[in-house]
């Protein structure tokens, strides 16, 4: 900012000022102007009259009354600058109507549930009931009614997650045994479960579920055949986290119970749950498999989605992709709810969630499923 300096003359003074006035646009700015030109100490209206303090006597009138109107013009021009600038401000409070509003953010559907929610939805229109279980079980809905007995290594604690102190009461009584569709056992199957119940020791709750096959025990022993349902929810396995594993996923199992239900069932079923799932140009294959509770049992691959089957890292140069197991129900779990073998059959399958997940958006860790940033869950559906 210029030195003051009243040897540049009144005229080039007011010039001056007027470059200042130009520049101030706030409040603060006129202030300090007015402080600097018109202010009683240290200011140019201020050394101009000093200058006429020392002028000679035959300059003073004519520099006095140059220094009086350049004061009046400085104190006129900053009232009409004060003045325009509070006529274009908003009135304190006020609201501008004009601005746009502020985008409220909407929360997008959890890949997880957006799976789980379809998969419900094409079993829903083919009438099957969608049930959820307790996630706390005992071994002999997890292990032993699905034809794995004690020995079974899949029961090993390095591999299941064992309760440090067992639960002891009735599950069935439980509220966390919820049903989408709740409905009373028949007097037939209260019966069957009674005298299952007392044909082995009370069982106490003992693990977290391992599968959602748990389910199938569970609703046969209240239920009479025909059956048609999927059950969804958390399972629990004592794996470390990694790229593909956690020790908590979620799975949906399927069961079909009736006269005459056969592996053509089971293939027509779970080939129009893929075509659901991938696409109706997905192509699958059964692959046979084993399953103590499943016999025949068959795993179900679906065409690399990545590499269309030619080999990649995905499919680790197969072509294929295993996306769930599957079977005719054993006889011996049928018997173990009190079903006769002779008179039913039927199909089971169980199929990962956050496997379908993984390979229909081509995500490669699992744990983005559970950290909850939102740069990642963004990128799916509202
Ligand atoms: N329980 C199996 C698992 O956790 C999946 C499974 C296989 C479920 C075959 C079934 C079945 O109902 O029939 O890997």
């Amino acid at each position: 900012m210029t030195h003051i300096d009243p040897a540049i003359g009144i005229d080039a003074a007011r010039a001056l000022f007027h470059d200042e006035l130009a520049q101030a646009g706030s409040d603060a700015a006129l202030q300090a102007l007015r402080t600097r030109w018109v202010g009683r100490k240290g200011s140019w209206v201020a050394a101009f009259m000093d200058a006429v303090g020392k002028a000679a006597p035959a300059e003073k009138r004519a520099l006095g009354q140059g220094a009086n109107t350049l004061k009046r013009e400085v104190e006129a021009a900053l009232e009409t600058r004060l003045a325009a600038l509070t006529a274009t401000r908003r009135p304190a409070g006020a609201v501008d109507v004009t601005l746009p509003g502020r985008r409220p953010r909407l929360g997008h559907r959890h890949p997880l549930s957006l799976v789980r929610d379809q998969v419900m939805e094409v079993f829903s229109r083919l009438g099957y009931q969608v049930l959820e279980g307790p996630e706390i079980e005992d071994d002999y809905h997890n292990f032993e009614a699905l034809n794995m007995p004690e020995e079974h290594p899949a029961r090993d604690m390095q591999d299941t997650l064992y309760l440090a102190t067992p639960l002891a009461f009735a599950l069935a009584e439980a509220p966390a045994f919820a049903s989408a569709a709740p409905d009373e056992p028949s007097a037939e199957a209260s019966a069957r479960a009674k005298a299952g119940a007392s044909a082995r020791p009370p069982q106490p709750l003992t693990l977290l579920r391992t599968h959602t096959s748990a389910m199938q025990i569970r609703h046969m022993e209240r239920h009479d055949p025909p059956v048609r349902l999927v059950a969804i929810g958390p399972v629990y396995r004592r794996d470390n986290l990694d790229l593909t594993h956690t020790p908590m996923f979620h799975q949906v199992e399927g069961l079909v119970v009736g006269r005459g239900i056969t592996l053509a069932d089971l293939k027509g079923t779970l080939t129009s749950m893929a075509a659901a799932l991938f696409g109706a140009q997905q192509e699958v294959r059964f692959r046979p498999s084993f399953f103590p509770y499943t016999e025949p049992s068959a795993e179900v691959d679906i065409r690399c989605i990545r590499c269309d089957g030619a080999g990649c890292a995905i499919c680790k140069q197969t072509g294929w992709l295993e996306i769930l197991g599957s079977g005719m129900v054993h006889p011996a779990v049928f018997e173990a709810c009190g079903y006769d073998p002779a008179e039913v059959t039927g199909f089971a399958f169980g199929m990962g969630i956050e496997r379908v997940a993984l390979l229909k958006w081509n995500v490669d860790d699992i744990r983005l499923f559970y950290e909850n940033d939102l740069r990642f869950l963004e990128q799916f559906p509202l």
